[in-house]
């Protein structure tokens, strides 16, 4: 049985997280195999749609190279399913300590998004020093991460939101981030017509990204 990793060691597997929404869980077998193919092993599936759970469960047991995580988890009620059906880690938008405490008690790493100092001190409170800055384009980009790094010299985040390949390199130079999160590695349209080989296009430039400073 495969052991997942720590959540620090998990995020500096790849430069680029996938966050995939999946509204067809047939597709998500391919498109995992698609994405560790091209050297993206961490992927986030969002429960923002009825395929997501199934999804998930279909990577976990046909493709288990793959690292699968469950994202935009909201209540303890998601973060329950999302583990029942095989998550490796979880991912929300925002900090919340009964999420933490849920994460803790399932033994599932969870990685919460903050994008103000007093949510990663509520973050750091809870014993988390691995977090999500989100939406980082519109909370403060490349400046509001450099500025975080003074005050929270020990924090590290994954940035999602409005980030691009275009965009990454400039995250990923930065001491304090260990990898990106987006979703434009697996854009709907791509997904909808079965266009694999250009996923796999995209995949392999976003396996390519660098340099990380951070990780
Ligand atoms: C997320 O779900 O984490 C973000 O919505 C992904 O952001 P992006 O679509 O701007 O990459």
């Amino acid at each position: 049985m495969s052991v997942t990793p720590a959540l620090g060691e998990l995020l500096r597997r790849a430069p680029v997280i996938p966050v995939l929404t999946i509204v067809d869980a047939k597709v998500a077998v391919p498109l995992a195999r698609t994405l560790v193919a091209a050297g993206l092993p961490v992927l986030e599936v969002t429960l923002r749609s009825g395929a997501a759970l199934a999804a998930i469960a279909a990577m976990r047991a046909a493709v288990p190279e793959a690292l699968v995580g469950a994202g935009t988890v909201l209540d303890a009620r998601q973060l329950h399913d999302a583990v029942a059906a095989g998550s490796q880690f979880l991912v929300s938008p925002g900090f919340s300590a009964t999420l933490c405490t849920a994460a803790q008690g399932a033994g599932v790493p969870l990685l919460p998004g903050v994008a103000t100092p007093s949510e990663v001190m509520a973050a750091r409170a809870a014993g988390l020093d691995t977090l999500k800055f989100f939406p980082a384009a519109q909370a403060g980009g490349v400046p509001m991460l450099r500025a975080l790094a003074a005050p929270f010299p020990d924090v590290r985040f994954c940035p999602t939101g409005g980030i691009d390949l275009k965009s990454a390199p400039d995250y990923l130079a930065l001491p304090n981030v260990l990898c990106v999160g987006m979703s434009s590695v697996a854009p709907a349209v791509l997904l909808e017509s079965g266009d694999y080989g250009g996923i796999g296009r995209l995949a392999r430039q976003a396996a390519a990204l660098g340099p990380r400073s951070g990780a």
